[in-house]
């Protein structure tokens, strides 16, 4: 059964496969990499845009390594998430100084780097060195738990599930195909198997998915609430607003404002539109930016004086 869903993965990649800058054959281990860490959250559109930019201003892990925290700050700019890119710049500094500036090739090495987790991880090993390590992301659980078990990945997995399911992934990876088989499974989960609204008329694998049967939107919207996770956040002109959003604006203030004094207010009224009294608030997410080290400030009465970087 593996082995048809494989060759079937494949076959349906070799006709619909986007065309997305780090796939390219002449893009490196270190394009990977960035790409990754830009992948994490942030749409694949937005990443293209952003991708090509930030590579050509760090065209090696090294021109990352030796750049400030600040002017990486500043170049992840719309990517959102701006801890990644922290990380990300401490990722490139580490393998500069420990590995001679070469992105290390084995699951023990990579885990011990910043920013790794066993996602990243398989992701690296797999799309960058071709290695048959499982890269699985949100599309990869839902492309498996739906083929193999019938099941919707809105259920969390417990830990002999996961190890299952880490099996099950391993198995299937064809022999010396493992990154054309994750970027194809990339491609299927965005494209046919997706969260809402799956494509199951148009799927190769649907008269042997286990999930095909039982799929009905009903049901499935229903099973589908569980993956959506609730966040810290405030009410904004009586929507409510996760925190993440709120932080994301403060850093893109300081990114326009770096260095200069303004009125704690402007910074209020810019990072919520209807900031009034909610400087607690404010400057509680400061505090923990600054604590991040994706800024600095410093507090005058009702003035503030802010930086990108630690
Ligand atoms: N999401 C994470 N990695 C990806 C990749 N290599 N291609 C498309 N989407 C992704």
């Amino acid at each position: 059964m593996a082995q048809l869903f494989s060759q079937t993965i494949l076959a349906w990649y070799s006709l619909h496969k986007r065309d997305l800058p780090w796939r390219s054959p002449y893009n490196t281990p270190y394009h990977v990499l960035v790409s990754e860490f830009m992948l994490q959250q942030t749409q694949v559109l937005r990443v293209m845009e952003k991708f090509r930019e930030f590579t050509s201003k760090f065209p090696t892990l090294h021109h990352l390594a030796d750049a400030s925290k600040a002017d990486v700050i500043k170049s992840w700019s719309g990517l959102g998430y701006n801890r990644r890119a922290l990380l990300l710049h401490s990722f490139a500094q580490e393998v500069a100084e420990k590995h001679h500036g070469e992105i290390p090739n084995t699951k023990e090495e990579l885990q011990q780097l910043p920013g790794m987790g066993p996602y990243t991880t398989g992701a690296i090993l797999s799309f960058a060195f071709n290695l048959p390590e499982p890269a699985i992301d949100v599309n990869v659980r839902r492309i498996y738990v739906r083929y193999f078990q019938g099941k919707d990945q809105g259920l969390p997995l417990g830990k002999k599930e996961e190890m299952e399911l880490y099996t099950l992934v391993k198995n299937s990876i064809p022999d010396g195909r493992s990154s054309t088989f994750h970027n194809a499974l990339m491609d299927f989960g965005s494209l046919i198997c997706t969260r809402d609204a799956p494509q199951c008329s148009s799927c190769p694998l649907s008269s042997s998915c286990q999930f095909y049967p039982l799929y009905d939107t009903k049901k499935a919207t229903v099973l589908f609430v569980a993956e959506k996770k609730i966040e810290p956040g405030v009410y904004e002109q009586g929507k409510f607003i996760p925190n993440r959003i709120f932080r994301g604006r403060i850093v893109e203030f300081v990114r326009k404002n770096d260095g200069r004094i303004v009125s704690v207010i402007k910074l209020g009224k810019t990072v919520k539109a209807d900031f009034n009294t909610e400087q607690e608030w404010l400057l509680k997410l400061c505090e923990k930016l600054q604590h991040e080290k994706l800024i600095k400030y410093e507090l005058m009465k009702d003035k503030i004086r802010m930086y990108l970087g630690p």
